[in-house]
């Protein structure tokens, strides 16, 4: 037996390892650096250019359909997604979604209060901003944006 007992259980060949320079070494890092760099440029050319689509351009209603101080419940930009468009005393429109933001419940308009209430925690939105007012509600309803066009209404977008 040559030399302790230990390279007996640990066999390391040095002849037969391999090895790497420097070079090697800083090329294999530079040329690792540049296809992780390629790869971040690839993945934000593919964000940029699957950018969501534009808000349809909606009708909602004729102007003379909602009346000064009434409502009318419509769906904006999908079928799924509620909203409330809202004509105050003064004649002016907004338009909301009317899922609360707190957990969801529908809101309804209280022309009484001039305001969109909730009626599963008491929470209460204003009719002008969407501004939660009273309850649980720390967040503002998302807001439809609406054109008048002609005699008719139509939503262009939503400004969340
Ligand atoms: S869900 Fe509207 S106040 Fe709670």
């Amino acid at each position: 037996m040559n030399g302790p007992r230990w390279r007996e259980d640990f066999p390391v060949r040095w002849d037969e390892d391999n090895y790497m320079t420097r070079r090697e070494l800083a090329k294999f890092l530079t040329l690792g650096s540049g296809l992780l760099a390629g790869a971040n440029g690839l993945i934000a050319l593919i964000g940029l250019t699957n950018a969501p689509p534009a808000a349809p351009v909606q009708r909602i209603a004729g102007v003379g359909d909602v009346a000064p101080g009434s409502s009318l419940l419509f769906r904006y930009p999908t079928p799924e997604d509620p909203c409330i468009l809202v004509r105050d005393a003064s004649g002016r429109f907004d338009a909301f979604s009317q899922v609360c933001t707190h957990l969801s419940c529908a809101v309804v308009h209280a022309p009484e209060d001039d305001a969109l209430a909730c009626p599963c925690h008491k929470g209460s939105f204003s009719t002008r901003d969407g501004e939660p007012t009273a309850g649980p509600p720390t967040r503002r309803l998302p807001r439809v944006v609406i054109e008048q066009r002609g005699d008719d209404l139509v939503a262009i977008g939503i400004k969340v």
